[in-house]
């Protein structure tokens, strides 16, 4: 009785009918927490897979990347040792004379790339035997590698430069005569181990100079001293000998002093090993004035002027050119390390033909 009184009071049946609600609508959303919260877990699991995932994705992809990289090693490795087990050379004839290539060779920044290049021109060359000689302490592991791969036979020598004839990175390139030293080392060497040899032609040959492979079949005519033009050298297109109708050597066009016993460029000429084997005294000395080292080295050898073989189809063709590789510019800091040979980073040190 009294229940049903105090229902018959609207307003009591209103706030109930709230309540009612609230507690439905509490239930609701306590209900939407629950299944969210079940979800974030399951979210979270799910994240956590893909992120394992994700690592172990990543660690194949490390690896893989690792073994490309082996793989591009191996390639390049196999490229060259194919590259360097097909001899460029054409048959050796046992009766073509051998030619002994003395080369002088200092460190700088072009020196790998210079010998490099000459070694590829050489490796085309039959019986050619390579003289190399360092300006150095020591002999360097860069210049042994290229004269291995060249596949030809050598000789690696060094012999260093005295510091007070030594030039300085900054003198103009005439300061100093360079390769004395060298090319003496490599005279004493051809003394020493050639003897007993009755054939043969020596050539000087600059390691940053050009040359066609036809100087090296008209190197293989000297009889006792032969001669041929060369281009790009002492101021001109071409300094060469000049010939009479009949073919012999009437005088020289150089113009630059031109009253050298030999106006020529060490490029141009080629002896007979017999000569240097007879004459053991004919070297090069710092000791003669700037230019004269051709000439009094062909003097001491007793050769005349005008008596040299002319090649090159009668010195009407240049085989050789005196190409000079231009000295990098570089800054105060790297020509210090140039100088000291130290403080490259790797790759540097690959480029410029240095230890690690
Ligand atoms: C010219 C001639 O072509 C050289 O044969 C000659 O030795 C030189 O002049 C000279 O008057 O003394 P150039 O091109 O001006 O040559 O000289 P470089 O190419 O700079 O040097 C000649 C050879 O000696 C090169 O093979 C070079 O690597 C070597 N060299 C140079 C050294 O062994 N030590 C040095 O300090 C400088
Ligand atoms: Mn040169």
């Amino acid at each position: 009785m009294i229940s049903s009184r105090i229902f018959e009071k609207w307003w009591l049946r209103a706030f109930v009918a709230l309540v009612i609600f609230f507690i439905w609508q509490i239930c609701y959303a306590i209900n939407k927490v629950q299944g969210l919260e079940e979800e974030k877990t399951v979210l979270q699991a799910t994240i956590e897979v893909l992120k394992r995932k994700s690592d172990m994705l990543r660690t194949e992809i490390h690896e893989k990347e690792r073994t490309l990289t082996r793989l591009d090693g191996r390639i390049e490795e196999i490229d060259t040792q194919i590259r360097d087990h097909i001899s460029l050379l054409p048959r050796v004839n046992r009766s073509t004379p051998f030619i002994y290539f003395v080369t002088p060779t200092h460190f700088r920044a072009a020196q790998k790339a210079d010998l490099t290049r000459l070694s590829y021109t050489l490796s085309h060359v039959p019986n050619l035997h390579w003289i190399v000689v360092e300006d150095s302490d020591s002999l360097t592991s860069s210049v042994a590698e290229i004269l291995k791969r060249s596949r030809l036979p050598y000789t690696h020598l060094n012999a260093r430069t005295p510091s007070a004839q030594k030039m300085k990175y900054t003198d103009p390139n005439w300061t100093l005569p360079r390769g004395v030293e060298q090319r003496n080392a490599a005279l004493l060497w051809i003394q020493n181990q050639l003897s007993g040899v009755g054939s043969g032609v020596v050539y000087f040959g600059d390691d940053d100079n050009t040359y066609d492979l036809k100087i090296f079949e008209e190197m293989r005519k000297v009889d006792n001293a032969g001669v041929w033009p060369v281009g790009i050298v002492g101021g001109m297109f071409v300094e060469t000998p000049v010939l009479a109708d009949n073919g012999s050597i009437i005088s020289f066009n150089s113009i630059w002093k031109p009253d050298r016993p030999f106006p020529i460029d060490m490029a141009a000429f080629a002896v007979n090993v017999t000569l240097i084997l007879s004459h053991p005294n004919a070297l090069f000395s710092f000791d003669v004035p700037r230019g004269y080292q051709e000439s009094t080295f062909l003097e001491n050898l007793g050769i005349d002027r005008l008596n040299m073989e002319p090649l090159a189809e009668k010195c009407t063709k240049v085989y050789v050119w005196h190409t000079r590789t231009e000295k990098s510019k570089l800054s105060k800091g790297m020509v210090e390390k140039l100088t000291k040979k130290t403080g490259f980073n790797e790759l540097e040190s690959h480029a410029l033909g240095v230890a690690y």
